[in-house]
């Protein structure tokens, strides 16, 4: 069979995400696959081209993997003719400047979220992109995950009636790094490097909110940090300057509510380390990574307060495990196939660095609100 090889170069490649879930789980499962099968009966074939800071770290992985491209210069690699996109998966304070040298050399953009460290830096690239005429897209995972497709599921087949809110419920706790170490990166935890929970997390809950429910158009969140004290991956210790903990209230379209709590400051006492309570008129949902529950109107039981007496019912008994009815793969390499195609097929493709920019205007206005004591509606991005 025709196979046409597209070159990608990935930056941050050597990193949890770039490394695991963009490098191995989607690319090489690409590969493995024997290569993506394209309109025309072609396969594409990713070739992957390491960038990194450390050419010891890059040689490793290709070799581990039988790549042979990888450099430590990003210049040369966005200078090959037969690399067509660049992927970032660097930390996130590192993001913007290889972006804007990839959108220069014209190629086309994917990356991780945040697209940027503030609002002014996600449009800019936007604007930048689109001036470029090149094609850009923004990791968007979580919309992939099996229990959020069957909320979605539930929610495009009316199942809730008039949603009324959703209240959301992520985090675990991330170890100090003294006497057991953080399961974390450390940069995640210091401002100066692009860390903090509500610049990582709130632009997947404004992803999330935003396409299974509806537009965000106002916030207000507290945000805090619990553990100003932690050590890194040396063992040194370190001031967290970062926030580890974000309290949010968006208010959506049709008057929905969410609630999301993000913390790495917290124990789960949870089926999932994520989870997202849905009700509305005609019933109620509980999603997670994997499962999705469902309480009907017509199944609602009709508990009475009375703090005397034990609980009567077994509540977490009386909901139904909503099916799965199909395969669900890995969500980074369904993206990537998606972002591939349209790149090389025109297929249509919405997660852009405007959503991207969104996400970052979300977290921006949440700091802001938290800083200021304020609720702040969100205004539309100017393209
Ligand atoms: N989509 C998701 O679910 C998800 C989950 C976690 C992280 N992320 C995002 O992915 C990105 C990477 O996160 P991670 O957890 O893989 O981090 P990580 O620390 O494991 O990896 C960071 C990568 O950036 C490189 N890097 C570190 N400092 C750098 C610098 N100063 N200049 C250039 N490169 C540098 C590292 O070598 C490594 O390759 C972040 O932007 C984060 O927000 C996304």
């Amino acid at each position: 069979m025709d196979r046409k090889t597209i070159g990608i170069v990935l930056g941050g490649v050597t990193g949890r995400m770039g490394y695991r879930q963009h490098l191995v789980r989607s690319l090489l499962a690409i590969r493995e696959a024997g290569g993506l099968p394209l309109r025309d009966g072609s396969l594409l074939w990713p070739e992957p081209v390491l960038v990194g800071r450390d050419d010891a770290k890059l040689r490793a992985i290709a070799q581990r993997h039988g790549l042979t491209e990888w450099t430590t210069d990003l210049g040369a690699a966005l200078a090959r003719p037969d690399v067509e996109i660049y992927f970032d998966a660097q930390v996130t304070n590192a993001r913007e400047k290889a972006i804007r040298a990839a959108v220069a050399a014209g190629k086309h953009i994917y990356t991780e979220k945040p697209t940027a460290g503030d609002l002014a830096g996600a449009v800019e690239l936007a604007k930048l992109a689109d001036a470029a005429g090149v094609k850009h897209g923004v990791v968007q995972d979580k919309l992939f995950l099996p229990g959020l497709r069957k909320l979605d599921r539930l929610v495009k087949g009316g199942f809730f009636g008039r949603i009324l809110s959703v209240r959301g419920e992520f985090g675990y706790w991330v170890f100090e790094g003294d006497w057991q170490p953080a399961q974390r990166p450390s940069w995640n935890y210091r401002t100066a490097d692009g860390g903090g929970i509500t610049v990582d997390m709130f632009p997947h809950w404004h992803y999330l909110l935003e396409q299974i429910f509806a537009p965000v158009r106002a916030v207000t969140a507290h945000v805090t940090t619990h553990i100003p004290r932690r050590w890194d991956e040396a063992g040194r210790p370190y001031e967290a300057t970062a926030d580890d903990a974000a309290y949010g209230i968006f208010e959506l379209d049709g008057g929905i509510v969410a609630q999301v709590n993000s913390s790495w400051a917290v124990r789960v006492y949870r089926d999932e380390l994520v989870e997202f309570q849905v009700d509305g008129t005609e019933g109620s949902a509980v999603a997670g990574l994997r499962d999705c529950r469902v309480q009907h109107r017509s199944m609602t039981p009709k508990p009475v307060w009375n703090p005397d007496l034990p609980a009567t019912e077994r509540f977490r008994e009386q909901w139904q495990v909503v099916p799965d009815n199909e395969e669900f793969r890995n969500g980074f390499l369904e993206q990537w196939e998606l972002f591939l195609r349209h790149v090389v097929e025109d297929a249509p493709y919405s997660w852009d660095l405007w959503a991207g920019a969104r996400g970052v205007q979300l977290a921006e206005l949440g700091r802001r609100s938290a800083r200021e004591g304020r609720r702040f509606a969100v205004p539309e991005l100017e393209a």
